[in-house]
């Protein structure tokens, strides 16, 4: 599909008068952008009235760009509806847990279950997939934009209400069926009838079923994945097959509804929007934490190479603004997700635009057209970035390491956080905790630069790695247990968090001793424990005084010996052990029963890596090194640096958010 590697930028020609297009495209060209994503916010321009299509403006632009050469995504434009919909009187706006209606003049406010939505969305996408068919200037599509982001992953109105009644009899047949599933007995919660199952609208105490949260945070993902399916299939019915389909996705990845492994199941690879700072932030995510959510994005497809469809270019905010980062740095994000499995690089946004709800986003260009350090600092990036990446850029990413998620857990523990360490609200919308643990499980893949993947538990190939994370596995499903336990009696490396097995696929507690299905393997039993919240807890890793987060097992070995114990004098259970290891068969299985904090987590992952046969290499504070195969099949390394200094490695100097290759 296309160049080996590509750079371009999202560009809004419905913005800006027509007599500067010319200019803009010709100075694109001269940037290197060799591909531009439109349209997807244009749909009242498209439609400006139901049933009246009008594509000349996208027809003109796309001709100029055509003109020079640049290729086009188009998005479907389904992201803001026009308003004639609402003329229509049929409900179509999402209403928040909260119960507040998400109104017209924003965006995303649509719900994936409203009938008139989804019928007039169906027909916008047909007529747009009709018109730009056999175009050959246009090499994909973008389905919709940011699917599931600002809280739009979950609605609670009428529509949602009558579309969940009708899931729920789909998924039980009988409304006892579900009752018994869900342990309605319990507060006397019994239904008669699927129609009195309420949708879970925020309550001033006491919560719901934690089934029926479960439950609706996976109808809410199929509600998506079906909004989003039926776009794909208008697509794939007009379309040249050689065009992709694709959509943006955003970070946290798994703390919101929709399982987005299941969302880009239909279409050819996953793309993402990479906003390492934004809004009021006051520093940059951690760069272990950039490389986690690019392994996620690139674990949703095999290992296709994914798309960044927003990358960072200037600042940007909605209604305030934060920390700016020096120009190198912005540039070395965008060769850290070449590196981690990027092939596609589009930059946020050309140029700024004076008015509306996103006059604080800051592109390439201001409105004075004047070059800008970050145009400038960019331009140079594409340019050497090619010459140097483009070998490697499409070819599958290896790894022998992978971190395992769990969607279902990642769901129920969003709600039931067990412990307010595993409690972030990041925004209204999103409660982030799981998805942070994740990232620091995958940290010391990156520290000690080890390539490694991000897969689900549905997902994850274990004969492809030497040593697998698990963290959080609390709904253990016996059939993917088995298949560990015979994985690691052949050799794997296991290693499990706290709470692992404490579940079944009903969410129920477990009836055996913890970890439940586990405790063979790892050769433990967990009696007691404790959250500890905000707090954290003295522990010893070897020598090294290190400090438990978010809980504590107290770890009874049977046939697992301890490798770290707690040492703390406020602690009945000073002590005990809070990490082990087992061998089971020819491999091992680690047990840790705390969230261990950077130093622990890094000195017992060095242990493990290193008794896997692996070899962690720490490079240096802010060094990040992935290894790539190029298209020839010969092996190179990229080393990043992530920090303001310069460094050595690799036998080179690497100035301040550098990079190099090294062969
Ligand atoms: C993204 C979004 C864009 C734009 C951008 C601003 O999340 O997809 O449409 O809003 O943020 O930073």
């Amino acid at each position: 599909m296309g160049e080996k590697l590509s750079f371009g930028v999202d560009w809004y020609p419905e913005q800006w008068d027509e007599s500067r297009w010319e200019r803009d495209v010709e100075r694109m060209r001269e940037h290197g952008v060799r591909v531009v994503r439109l349209m997807e916010f244009a749909w009242a321009l498209l439609e400006p009235a139901p049933e009246r299509f009008d594509f000349s403006l996208f027809n003109r632009a796309i001709d100029l760009l055509g003109s020079r050469s640049i290729r086009v995504i188009l998005g479907t434009p389904t992201a803001t509806f026009p308003a004639w919909l609402l003329d229509q009187g049929e409900a179509a706006l999402q209403v928040t847990q909260a119960g507040r209606v998400r109104d017209f003049g924003t965006r995303r406010m649509a719900c994936f279950n409203s009938p008139a939505y989804r019928a007039a969305s169906a027909r916008i996408v047909e007529a747009c997939a009709e018109h730009f068919a056999n175009d050959q200037r246009v090499i994909g599509w973008q389905v919709d934009n940011e699917l599931g982001h600002e809280g739009s992953d979950r609605c609670f109105c009428d529509n949602c209400r009558a579309a969940w009644h009708l899931w729920l009899e789909r998924r039980y047949g009988s409304v006892e069926a579900m009752n018994e599933l869900w342990g309605s007995v319990f507060w006397g919660t019994t239904f008669a009838r699927f129609d009195q199952v309420p949708v879970p609208l925020a309550q001033i105490s006491s919560t719901f079923n934690p089934s029926l949260l479960l439950d609706y945070d996976r109808f809410m993902s199929d509600s998506a994945v079906s909004f989003a399916e039926r776009q794909i299939d208008i697509l794939r019915a007009h379309i040249r097959p050689e065009c992709f389909i694709t959509t943006n996705l955003f970070p946290p990845p798994l703390s919101i509804s929709i399982d987005m492994e299941r969302l880009t199941r239909k279409m050819d690879f996953a793309s993402w929007d990479n906003y390492p700072v934004w809004g009021d932030q006051d520093e940059p995510y951690p760069y272990q934490f950039q490389s986690y959510v690019e392994s996620y994005i690139r674990g949703l497809h095999g290992s296709e190479p994914f798309t960044v469809m927003e990358e960072f270019s200037g600042v940007q905010g909605h209604v305030c603004l934060g920390h700016l980062p020096p120009e190198r740095q912005v540039a070395l994000w965008t060769s850290q997700a070449i590196a981690r499995g990027a092939n596609r690089i589009l930059y946020f946004r050309w140029r700024t635009v004076p008015y509306g709800q996103e006059q604080l986003c800051y592109g390439l260009f201001d409105t004075d057209d004047a070059e800008t350090e970050r145009s400038r600092v960019l331009k140079e990036n594409m340019r050497t970035a090619y010459e140097a990446f483009a070998s490697f850029a499409s070819t599958p990413f290896e790894s022998e390491a992978c971190l395992v998620y769990s969607k279902d857990d990642a769901r129920v523990l969003r709600e039931q956080y067990l412990s307010e360490g595993l409690f972030l609200r990041a925004a209204e919308w999103i409660q982030a905790g799981y998805d942070m643990e994740m990232a620091k499980w995958f940290a010391p893949y990156v520290v000690f630069n080890v390539n490694a993947d991000v897969k689900s538990v549905e997902s994850v190939d274990l004969d492809r790695y030497r040593v697998l994370s698990l963290p959080l596995y609390q709904m253990a499903d016996p059939a993917f247990v088995d298949r560990l336990d015979s994985w690691v009696r052949r050799g794997g490396t296991l290693v499990l968090g706290y709470r692992s097995g404490t579940r079944d696929m009903r969410n129920w507690n477990v009836s055996d001793l913890l970890p439940g299905l586990f405790a063979e393997m790892a050769g433990l039993r967990v009696r007691r424990f404790e959250a500890l919240n905000k707090g954290r807890v003295g522990i010893r890793v070897g020598p090294v005084p290190a400090k438990g987060e978010v809980w504590a097992d107290i770890i009874e070995p049977t046939t697992a010996k301890p490798v770290a114990f707690y040492r703390d004098r406020a602690k009945f259970y000073s002590g005990r052990p809070c990490a082990t290891v087992n061998g089971h068969g020819k491999g091992r299985v680690w047990y840790l029963g705390t969230s261990p904090d950077p130093i622990g987590i890094f000195f017992l992952y060095r242990r493990i890596l290193k008794e896997a046969g692996m070899k962690p290499r720490f490079l240096g504070d802010g060094v990040e090194m992935v290894e790539r195969r190029t298209a020839l099949g010969s092996r190179i390394r990229v080393v990043l640096n992530h920090s303001p200094r310069a460094r050595r490695a690799m036998g080179r100097r690497i100035p301040a958010y550098g990079w190099t290759v090294v062969e």
